[in-house]
């Protein structure tokens, strides 16, 4: 089960000859896709040779292969870890039931939606980072941004199967029209609003990668706990891709923040003018694109009091990260959680119901994860002597849904008037001319094995121990 059949036209280890109705439909989005991947997919790439990994096995140890390939033709296909026996849903007022294997009907409109939900945002993100390849710092960074574009491709498939296995006609409809949206169109864009942004520079790419990316390992998490058992094997899957993308956004920032400490003890100065002459990224700028990526990204979990997280719990569709680990009854039912309301202009503690605010406790265990890797790098930061530290914004700082919408909060908590957030916005969030500083900084993509921009430091991690003037990418 866990072996990868690689002799099909698409790649899969869920024997998919055996249902020849659904192959034959997958075979006719297949081509769709690929003219997709052809408009949408990394600008001008099509006949680059990268060196890419691609799962052969879904086994833990040694899932990946490394080799050249042309992107269009690398190998998407189907992967879901191998069924659990006897698994049992664990939570919610199903739990101890047995696990279904097929969509239960009173539950099917919010699988879809679900499964939709999360498969819009595999192709919007490869859309926001097209044209990033033609700025590169080095042909590792290139090669890891179209690792992350080709296994987001991947992602897409992995819902689509769902929706066609599962859904029948409206699956399909849906599935064409994950190919129909577009990343920051106007007349169809894609469903969440922080995957209608754009990605315009590298410093952002690293910082969506770190943060938006951890939202999808914290989606994933808690889609893999659902008693839709093909959702569950299905997300357990992408969660060991989706690790590469934290990596690279992590070490990605590590690097910038890495060289700029580099520069400012050389220079023996932390005046912000005098780093950027330099041609690196004062910290300041660091932390104001931090401030937006995390502010945005928090966004995504949804509205603090939901209704419906409540009742995709309680139904097993969607459990917490890291459910089974948890000591508590699954049900929640005669619990509550401490969450952040408004009142009278002031931010006030406020116990809810715990089954409606399933959304801020995710929120808050993203929290918790994202701080430890801005606490790395500090190390960093302090390693160089420097006396900076860079620090996630208050959660109610620069929030568009939810209850801190219809306010303004600084990065320290404090609520402010209208007047005060303008007059100050400018020093929390980049403003259009620290992004125009940033993109001025990488004019064309570095081409030549082993060299890296002036703004970011080697990295430390090679890939599949390769060394760093490897030719990881091939123009032809
Ligand atoms: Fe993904
Ligand atoms: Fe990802």
């Amino acid at each position: 089960m866990s072996g990868i059949n690689y002799t099909e036209k698409i790649p899969n280890n869920v024997n998919l000859s055996e249902d020849r109705t659904l192959q034959r439909a997958l075979e006719h989005w297949q081509p769709n896709y690929l003219k997709w991947w052809d408009d949408m997919g990394p600008e001008g790439s099509q006949n680059y040779d990268v060196y890419l990994r691609t799962a052969v096995s879904v086994d833990p140890e040694g899932w990946a292969h490394f080799d050249y390939v042309k992107m269009p033709h690398y190998r998407w296909g189907i992967f879901l870890t191998p069924p659990e026996a006897d698994r049992r849903i664990h939570f919610g007022e199903n739990k101890g039931k047995p696990v279904w294997n097929d969509v239960p009907g009173e539950h099917r409109a919010n699988l879809r939606r679900i499964i939709v939900t999360q498969g819009d945002t595999e192709p919007a993100s490869v859309e926001q980072q097209r044209h990033l390849g033609l700025t590169a710092p080095s042909l590792y960074d290139l090669r890891n941004l179209f690792q992350v574009n080709v296994e987001e491709g991947r992602h897409l498939w992995a819902m689509v199967y769902l929706l066609h296995r599962y859904f029948g006609r409206d699956g399909r409809e849906e599935a064409e029209a994950l190919l129909e949206r577009r990343s920051g169109d106007v007349d169809n864009p894609r469903i969440l609003t922080a995957f209608n942004e754009k990605t315009p520079d590298w410093l952002s790419f690293f910082m969506f990668t770190y943060f938006t990316d951890r939202d999808g390992k914290f989606q994933l998490a808690s889609l893999a706990e659902s008693g839709f058992d093909p959702l569950a094997r299905t997300t357990r899957f992408m969660l060991t891709e989706e690790a590469h993308h934290m990596f690279v956004g992590e070490s990605g920032v590590a690097r910038v923040v890495q060289r700029t400490c580099d520069v400012m003890k050389q220079l023996k100065t932390d005046d912000p003018d005098k780093v950027r002459a330099a041609g690196v990224i004062d910290l300041d700028t660091i932390q104001r694109y931090l401030n937006f990526h995390y502010s945005a990204t928090l966004d995504l979990f949804g509205s603090d009091l939901s209704s419906n997280a409540a009742l995709f719990y309680t139904a097993g569709l969607k459990g917490r990260f890291e459910e089974s680990k948890r000591s508590d009854d699954h049900v929640l039912k005669d619990d509550s959680y401490t969450v952040l309301d408004v009142e009278n202009g002031r931010l006030v503690e406020r116990e809810v119901p715990m089954l409606n605010a399933l959304n801020e406790v995710l929120r808050d265990d993203f929290i918790r994860d994202s701080e430890a890797g801005v606490n790395r790098w500090n190390r960093i930061i302090e390693k160089a002597g420097l006396p900076h530290r860079l620090r996630v914004p208050h959660k109610a700082f620069n929030r568009k849904i939810g209850t801190f919408s219809g306010i303004h909060v600084s990065p320290d908590g404090d609520v402010l008037t209208e007047a005060e957030w303008n007059a100050n916005r400018h020093k929390w969030l980049p403003s259009d001319a620290d992004r125009e500083f940033v993109r001025s900084l990488m004019p064309t993509r570095v081409t030549e094995p082993g060299k890296f921009a002036n703004w970011i430091a080697p990295p430390v991690v090679p890939i599949d121990r390769k060394p760093m003037n490897f030719e990881f990418v091939r123009f032809n």
